[in-house]
């Protein structure tokens, strides 16, 4: 592992690894004693968040993982203060980031550009790791380790993720979270995805297309009510109306219908799990949250351990972290 582009690049043995390794950072820094010694273990790194389209938790979360190990940050999170006003191209500007910084922490409206970048770095005589925090529409690889680490704690005593049944439901079309989650549990014994949206909203060929290419058995359906009493896990997202044209208006879809409310919450089954990647709008419904299934706000503190566990894989201190 060096830079981390896209979930292709995890396989079933990498994604046990790091929620190993996470829960294993996590019981370290419970004691004072841990959390120094877990300090000390990246303070010779330091690390560049370079997050130009809006997030509040990836930055967090990785800013918190930064911390946790030790490693200094700087950021950009508006081009407005960068020489790119200047009209120095974005490649130049990252390229200026490799020359302070041991690595690329990068969130962007461009799908391909995380790539893009580790490619050119590469080129160069100063190569740091690039790590994805989020690439258009399309990708968004460290959300769906967390989302894994999530599930596996959240079926420990069921057996694991193997064999269980997940829903993802809302924008799929454009949400990459739906897209990144759904190709990592494709890594997973006999997972059945279902995806529920509107037509105007589902998920798109590319993303089937995997599946039918893997063998994995998925149902597009556009009514959550159908769904929810059979799956182990439901995945909530937001319409992300950032993507649509000038002329459309978020009122034009009927997001309402793809929520779960006190109304229909009542029919997932009792040991079923709910998740969002957040932020959320009207998709839950504030009582939700003391439902015991909500693992929404688990999942947030869960991206923090996840990125950590990634952090020290890609700087090859996993082996210390494993051996206390
Ligand atoms: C998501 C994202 O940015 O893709 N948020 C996150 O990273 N937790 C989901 C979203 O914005 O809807």
């Amino acid at each position: 592992m060096y830079h981390c582009l896209d979930t292709s690049q995890f396989d079933r043995r990498l994604l046990e690894e790091i929620s190993e390794l996470a829960d294993a950072a996590r019981f370290i820094s419970k004691s004072k004693e841990g959390a120094d010694w877990l300090s000390g273990l990246l303070s010779h790194k330091r690390a560049m968040l370079y997050f130009v389209q809006p997030s509040t938790r990836t930055y967090l979360s990785f800013l918190s993982a930064c911390q946790i190990l030790g490693m200094q940050t700087a950021d950009v999170r508006d081009t407005s203060t960068s020489s790119e006003v200047k009209g120095e191209t974005e490649l130049d500007t990252v390229r200026t980031f490799s020359s302070y910084y041991d690595a690329i922490i990068m969130r962007h409206y461009k799908a391909n550009f995380a790539r893009e970048i580790a490619d050119m770095l590469d080129k160069t005589n100063r190569p740091v790791p690039v790590i994805n925090g989020g690439a258009g529409k399309d990708q968004h690889p460290t959300q769906a380790l967390l989302d894994i680490y999530t599930l596996r704690k959240s079926f420990e005593q069921r057996g694991g993720i193997d064999h269980k049944k997940i829903a993802f439901v809302g924008d799929l079309m454009r949400g990459r979270t739906a897209r990144s989650l759904s190709r990592l549990l494709t890594r997973f014994e006999n997972v059945k995805q279902y995806f529920v949206a509107p037509d105007f909203l589902q998920i798109d060929s590319g993303v089937l297309s995997v599946l039918d290419r893997l063998g994995i058995s998925y149902e597009l359906v556009d009514d959550i009510h159908k769904v929810l009493p059979e799956v182990d896990a439901v995945y909530l997202t937001r319409l992300q109306d950032e993507w649509d044209d000038q002329d459309k208006t978020a009122g034009h879809y009927f997001i309402e219908n793809y929520a779960l409310t006190m109304e229909n919450v009542g029919l997932l089954r009792q040991h079923a799990v709910i998740m969002h990647p957040l932020p959320r709008r009207q998709e839950i419904s504030y009582e939700v949250d003391s439902d015991p299934r909500a693992v929404y706000w688990r999942q947030v503190r869960n991206g923090m351990w996840a990125r950590v566990a990634l952090l020290a894989k890609i700087f090859g201190v996993e082996q210390e972290i494993k051996q206390v």
